[in-house]
């Protein structure tokens, strides 16, 4: 069975959308308790746990906190936060596990790709980079049509008023809204406010599973470990996936 590790989990935005993808074993890291969280989690800091046990997976996905490359990182009241890409991108290199790490646009990842909920015909826009090993492709991004947004809807639904668009962050969002536009139907509002929509890391999983798929055809050793447990499909999904999203 491929082995998931999901670093800085939340509450399982990122991670369904693995499991949607077709990875059946996923284990979920973070440094607070996280009771909503759908697969195995463990309770700890997200770098500790990576250098001691990283190596035990076979592809790790990391969502570090984003408040220090954030656009509101240099507001006055702004606390930022810790820069963790660098030392964590180091840690995931020497695993040599395919890996995959997931932030703002301003953040320091190389060679991105950046997903946008009108990519997977999402109600939502929330543009999300992803830094990733072996690199992976991106779909066409379409124009942004016009949306309102106003302070009071998270009083209202802004899709009972008559919105077909919403960006879930701050104070202007209600929690029925964004839970219909990420598709997701556990969190609380605090927890959709930081989660990705799980369409992301479907599109991005199918990838891996493709990329372990073709590494297991031609090398002897990943076939021992991973080609039983790579769903038989995982190259037509992918195309499927691809396609459905570059329309
Ligand atoms: C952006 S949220 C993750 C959202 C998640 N990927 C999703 O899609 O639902 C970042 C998470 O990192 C956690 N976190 C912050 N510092 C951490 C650390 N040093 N170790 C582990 N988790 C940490 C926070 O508690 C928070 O849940």
């Amino acid at each position: 069975m491929i082995k998931l590790l999901d670093l800085f989990c939340g509450a399982g935005g990122a991670a369904m959308g693995y499991h949607q993808a077709g990875f059946k074993d996923i284990t979920g890291v973070d440094i607070k308790p996280q009771k909503r969280y759908p697969f195995k989690f463990i309770q700890s800091d997200a770098l500790e746990y990576l250098a001691e046990h990283g190596t035990e997976y076979d592809v790790i996905h990391a969502s570090p906190p984003c408040q220090a490359y954030s656009v509101t990182a240099n507001l006055p009241w702004s606390h930022g936060g810790p820069e963790l890409i660098e030392p964590l991108r180091e840690l995931l290199r020497r695993t040599g596990k395919y890996y995959v790490i997931e932030n703002v646009p301003l953040a320091p990842l190389e060679y991105p790709v950046m997903l946008c909920g009108l990519m997977f015909d999402l109600k939502v826009i929330r543009h999300r980079n992803f830094e990733t090993y072996p690199r992976m492709l991106a779909p066409t991004h379409s124009q942004h049509p016009k949306w309102v947004k106003a302070k009071t809807l998270n009083l209202y639904s802004a899709f009972s008023r008559g919105l077909t668009i919403i960006t879930p962050a701050g104070n202007g969002f209600s929690k029925k809204d964004a839970a219909i536009a990420m598709q997701i139907d556990w969190m609380t509002r605090d927890e959709l406010a930081q989660a990705i929509p799980p369409a992301y890391t479907k599109y991005i999983g199918i990838q891996i599973l493709y990329a372990l798929h073709q590494s297991a055809q031609s090398d002897p050793k990943i076939r021992c470990q991973a080609t039983t447990s790579i769903p038989s499909d995982a190259g037509s999904n992918m195309l499927t996936a691809i396609q459905g999203a570059t329309q």
